[in-house]
């Protein structure tokens, strides 16, 4: 490699080994902690995923426990952070906005900096910072977590005030465990140069917060929803979707940068929308995404052969988590709330073997301009 040959993106740059998840594109597969994520995402609570991305292990029963008490304790907000964010809801700020701020203000009460424990904390009060927000933004008053419900349960809980059913919890666990961690996507990498200056795990959560609120990573579940209920109205779903590529538009949830076939993370999720939806939805909705699907994956080998475009993970993100009741404007926010165990596991592994992040830029602007006194200019 030639010292000033530029890798825009740093596409096709290895900067770290990690041991917490593997993706191979060309083959549509996942692995996390291990696990192909078939194995992993239907099965696991998002506490055992956690303590495996952070020990390498599944918990034993009596491990889980603890795990899972100390992780709850963790969920209240020290009041400085619940006034940023009650503040953020009643201004109306947008939610990924809103959990950025929250995220910087949670290390309100901690005194100085433990990795092992702020990883915890974070992960345990970003949903109490989404929820608070949402229940703010609608004039309601936020909700005291409660320690006796799952992390999933009681995000849910916190959303509504009301305690979530089990097909609701079963369905949002298999959501955060399929999208835990994605291997150095732009909002993990954020964090991991964040830490690498030796600067606090709640710095670089914030930074990766910023990082996923981009339009180019976190991702278009909303758009996809707009999309399936509008075709579900109409009932005209080949029409519609023939007009969108007709016109030129993408066809939201579908397509990917890296896999070249079906995103593994659609499997696992739609798998879990249709057990939800049987269990506890509008099994019409459902259907209608299956058929959206099939033939939105023919028509697009029909309007752009060759270019092997098929589901991504916001296809079912969608599907799911309007079902379980997330409206979609937290979509992004419910994304953050699952990476977030991504993000400290990829910090912690970071600061094991650190190395400061510093890559170089190829100077290519002027170099022997004079001064002229601004009255000459
Ligand atoms: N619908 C219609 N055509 C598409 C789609 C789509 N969803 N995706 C790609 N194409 C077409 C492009 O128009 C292009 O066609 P052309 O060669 O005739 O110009 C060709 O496929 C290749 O497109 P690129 O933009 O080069 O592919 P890239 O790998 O950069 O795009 C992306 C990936 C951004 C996800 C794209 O597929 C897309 O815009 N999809 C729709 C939006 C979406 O679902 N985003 C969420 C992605 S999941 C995630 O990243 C978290």
């Amino acid at each position: 490699m030639s010292d000033q040959e530029i890798h825009e993106g740093l596409e096709g740059i290895t900067v770290a080994e990690t041991r917490l998840s593997f993706i191979d594109g060309e083959a549509g597969e996942l692995v996390i902690g291990g696990y192909p994520l078939s194995e992993l995402g239907g099965n696991a609570t998002f506490e055992e995923t956690l303590y495996l991305l952070y020990n390498d292990r599944l918990p034993t029963q009596s491990e889980l426990e603890e795990f899972s008490d100390e992780l709850a304790q963790y969920r209240s907000l020290p009041e400085g952070c619940l006034e940023v964010v009650r503040s953020a809801g009643e201004a109306g700020v947008v939610p990924m906005d809103a959990l950025r701020m929250g995220a910087a203000a949670a290390s309100l009460d901690q005194d100085g900096e433990d990795p092992e424990r702020d990883k915890l904390v974070i992960v345990a009060r970003l949903p109490t910072i989404v929820a608070a927000y949402w229940r703010a933004r609608n004039g309601e008053e936020p909700l005291e977590p409660r320690e006796d419900l799952s992390h999933a349960g009681n995000y849910l809980y916190m959303l509504t005030g009301e305690e979530p059913s089990d097909a609701q919890v079963g369905g949002l666990e298999a959501y955060l465990n399929t999208v835990v961690d994605h291997g150095l996507n732009a909002s993990t990498f954020t964090g991991r140069v964040i830490v690498s200056t030796e600067s606090d795990l709640y710095s670089a959560i914030t930074g990766a917060i910023g990082a996923l609120k981009g339009p180019l990573h976190g991702g278009a579940p909303g758009p996809v929803l707009r999309m399936l209920l509008d075709m579900y109205e109409s009932g005209d779903v080949e029409g519609m979707l023939r007009e969108k590529l007709e016109a030129g538009e993408r066809l939201m949830g579908f397509g990917h940068r890296v896999y070249k076939v079906r995103d593994p993370r659609a499997e696992v999720l739609s798998s879990a929308a249709e057990s939800f939806y049987q269990e506890d939805g509008d099994s019409d909705f459902f259907e209608l995404a299956k058929e959206v699907e099939t033939e939105a994956v023919d028509l697009l080998e029909e309007y752009k052969p060759g270019r092997r475009l098929d589901t991504n993970v916001e296809f079912y993100t969608a599907v799911l988590l309007h079902g379980i009741g997330i409206p979609d404007e937290l979509f992004t926010t419910t994304f953050g709330i699952a990476r977030a165990g991504g993000w400290t596991a990829h910090c912690l592994e970071q600061l094991e073997n650190n190395r400061l992040v510093r890559p170089r830029g190829k100077y290519v602007g002027e170099k022997d301009r004079t001064w002229t006194p601004v009255d000459e200019r």
